[in-house]
Order: C-alpha cells, then sequence, then structure tokens
C-alpha cells in the first residue's frame, strides 16, 4: 500500500510516498481503509519538531491525526464498529508512529475509532478529529455546564469565539450553535467575516477595531458566558472586558504568543475560569464523550462543510502531501484535506 512517511523532522520535503506491507489489526484494534485525510496544524508542527533537528522518537512516522474511511477489518474485542461501516478517526498517530491517516490503511486503537452517521460524507469525518473534539471541549468546561452539548445545552448563553474563521473557531461556532447558544466571534476581516456568518455565527466582529469591547458589550450587555480562545496573550485584555461573573474562558492555542499576563483582582472579582485544552492528554474518556455529542451534531446536520458552510475546502491527493502541509503551515483558511483513496 502507498504510504507517507517521514524518518526526520523538517520542513515538507522530509515527507515521502513508500511502499509499505498491510498489518492486521491485533486485539481492540480495527483497521481502517482511509478515504480522506485531514491535516491540521499539528500534524506539521509534529513533522517540524520542537526545535530544528530535533530527532525523532520512531524511526519513522506516518503523519495524519484526522480520517475517513471504512473498516476492513477488527481485532478481538472489538464491538462498537464492524467491517463496512463507515467510520472518522481522531488522535490516530498519537504515540503510534506508524498509525497515521497520510497512507491508504491504517491500524489503530479501537478507541479512536468512531461510526460516520449515514448522513455524514468522508469530508465532514476527516475534518473532524482535532478541530470539532477541540470545540467540543471548550464548550464543555464552563463552570455552570453543559459537560454534554445537545440542541438546547447552551441556551440562552452567549458564545465568544476568537477566530471564527480557524478550522477550531469554525467547529465551536457550529457545534455552539446547534447547542442553542448566540454566537460572538471575532475575525480579521471581512473575507473571514463572511465564512464566520457562513458558520451560523449571529454576531461577527473585527478584532482589531478599537472599539471591539463596546461593540461586544452593544450586543450582550451583561457579558459573555464562555470564550473559545486561540490568542490568549493578544485577547487576555478583550476577554477580560467582556466576560461575565463566573464566566470561564477556554484557551485551546498559543497563537500570538505562550505568555500571558492577568490582572489578578479584575479576574477573582468577576470569578473568572480560565481553563486550558490539549487534545492529547485531555483522556480517552473525554474524547468519546465528545464523539458522541459531535455524532449528535453531525445526524442533525449541523456540522457541514465547504465555502457554503464557512469552511472551504482545499484537496490534494495522497502524493502530494508536502504541498497540503505547506498550505496548511502557511495559514490556509479552510480545510485542507487529502484524497487518498476512492470511495
Ligand atoms: N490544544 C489543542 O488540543 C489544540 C487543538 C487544535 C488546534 N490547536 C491549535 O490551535 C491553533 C488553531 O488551529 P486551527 O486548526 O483552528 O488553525 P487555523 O485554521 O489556522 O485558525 C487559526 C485562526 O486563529 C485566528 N487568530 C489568530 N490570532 C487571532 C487573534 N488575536 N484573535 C482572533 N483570532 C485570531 C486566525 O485568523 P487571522 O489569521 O485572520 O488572524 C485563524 O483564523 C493552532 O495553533 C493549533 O495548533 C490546539
Amino acid at each position: 500500500m502507498r504510504a507517507i512517511v517521514y524518518s526526520q523532522t523538517g520542513d515538507p520535503s522530509v515527507l515521502q510516498l513508500v511502499d509499505r506491507p498491510l498489518t492486521e489489526p491485533g486485539p481492540d484494534e480495527v483497521s481502517v481503509r482511509i478515504v480522506v485525510s485531514g491535516v491540521n496544524p499539528t500534524d506539521w508542527k509534529s513533522r517540524r519538531g520542537a526545535a530544528p533537528g530535533q530527532t525523532l522518537p520512531f524511526d519513522e512516522v506516518v503523519p495524519g491525526q484526522d480520517g475517513a474511511g471504512i473498516v476492513e477489518a477488527i481485532g478481538t474485542g472489538v464491538q462498537h464498529v464492524s467491517v463496512g461501516d463507515r467510520v472518522w478517526l481522531a488522535l490516530s498517530a498519537y504515540q503510534r508512529a506508524s498509525s497515521g491517516t497520510s497512507q491508504e490503511h491504517a491500524v489503530l486503537p479501537a478507541e479512536r475509532v468512531f461510526a460516520l452517521p449515514v448522513n455524514a460524507s468522508f469530508d465532514q469525518g476527516a475534518s473532524l478529529g482535532v478541530p470539532a473534539i477541540t470545540a467540543y471541549r471548550a464548550l464543555t468546561v464552563a463552570e455552570d455546564g453543559p459537560v454534554q452539548l445537545h440542541p438546547t445545552a447552551l441556551a440562552g448563553k452567549v458564545v465568544l469565539v476568537a477566530g471564527g474563521a480557524g478550522a477550531v473557531g469554525h467547529a465551536a461556532i457550529q457545534l455552539a450553535r446547534w447547542a442553542g447558544a448566540t454566537v460572538v466571534t471575532t475575525v480579521s476581516g471581512p473575507t473571514k467575516a463572511a465564512l464566520a456568518s457562513a458558520a451560523g455565527a449571529q454576531h461577527v466582529l473585527t478584532y482589531s477595531d478599537p472599539d471591539i469591547v463596546d461593540h461586544i458589550r452593544a450586543v450582550v450587555p451583561e457579558g459573555v458566558d464562555l470564550i473559545v480562545e486561540v490568542a490568549p496573550a493578544q485577547n487576555a485584555e478583550l476577554d477580560l472586558a467582556v466576560i461575565r461573573n463566573r464566566g470561564s474562558i477556554a484557551v485551546y492555542a498559543n497563537n500570538g504568543g505562550d505568555q500571558v499576563t492577568l490582572d489578578v483582582r479584575r479576574h477573582f472579582a468577576l470569578n473568572v475560569r480560565y481553563q486550558f485544552v490539549l487534545l492529547y492528554t485531555v483522556g480517552f474518556d473525554v474524547i468519546r464523550a465528545a464523539a458522541e455529542g459531535i455524532n449528535a451534531a453531525l445526524a442533525d446536520g449541523a456540522l457541514g462543510v465547504g465555502e457554503e458552510n464557512g469552511l472551504p475546502l482545499h484537496r490534494f491527493d495522497l502524493a502530494q502531501t508536502a504541498d497540503a502541509h505547506a498550505l496548511v503551515e502557511s495559514g490556509a483558511v479552510g480545510k485542507v484535506l487529502i484524497d487518498v483513496t476512492a470511495e
């Protein structure tokens, strides 16, 4: 089978198309024929390594955390999916160098494989893992709940999504709207504003606007309940200025810087909760619960992809994986997908 591998960290040129033998699933493992692979920033960050020249802990790595495909074989003990099922995948390559989705067949632990609802496409399935689970987690960590999303779970609440045209931001808008929230989002300009609106955000504002706080307060005088934050170093002051008493700020990224300075007094005066989110270490109980909620949203038709839904798709063949990585690394707007095998 065809697979993309890298055996040293570096720029996209380290990605090589190779031929590798098929492997059988062991106990509690599932073999999946990958139809579509989804590329995320985490894929190129892992490929680059934390520092130039950093050595890999594996001889070679198949990249790709996200994907969707068809179950080809199951190991003993696997009960929640069967051969022939359409599935989506999450954290495929986490601590498993040979399980990434940039190959025609992947064998991975059953707890990372989820049934794809009949109305959902492989493109949708490949766009879920990292973005949707991260967004789901961010939307379910507030002090006053909810811990699971459903169509009225966030009714009456206001969610501020920083960067609503990003992949995670897009999923956060869609999930929050599906759960009944009013969604305010910030973007850098008009093109992204149109995408955030298409995703379902009712109030779309430009984060560089010097009057952004007034604009948000005009929409939500009492403050926002929950903030899904991509750039805490840049937005901490804005977040404090618009959060309500006992509101929560869920931080999932360090875009714009690693260091955040917080005014302690003003935060404790408002009983603000900061919650950090990292998918890799959050635990598979959380991942499983998120996948269940995401599947309910998918079945309700709430997680559309494509420009009309605020997430333009960019397609590549498996042999062009280096170009796909380069596009994500350059800050592509929308979702970068790799067509791996035919449907
Ligand atoms: N913790 C986790 O488990 C986890 C999970 C998923 C992703 N991540 C990380 O989260 C980040 C985003 O991932 P992604 O896939 O959503 O990337 P993406 O599609 O590139 O989106 C990032 C978005 O953030 C926006 N942004 C940047 N600075 C902003 C600011 N100051 N205020 C508001 N928006 C701002 C960008 O818009 P402009 O460029 O127009 O400003 C862009 O739309 C990446 O760093 C990724 O590695 C972490």
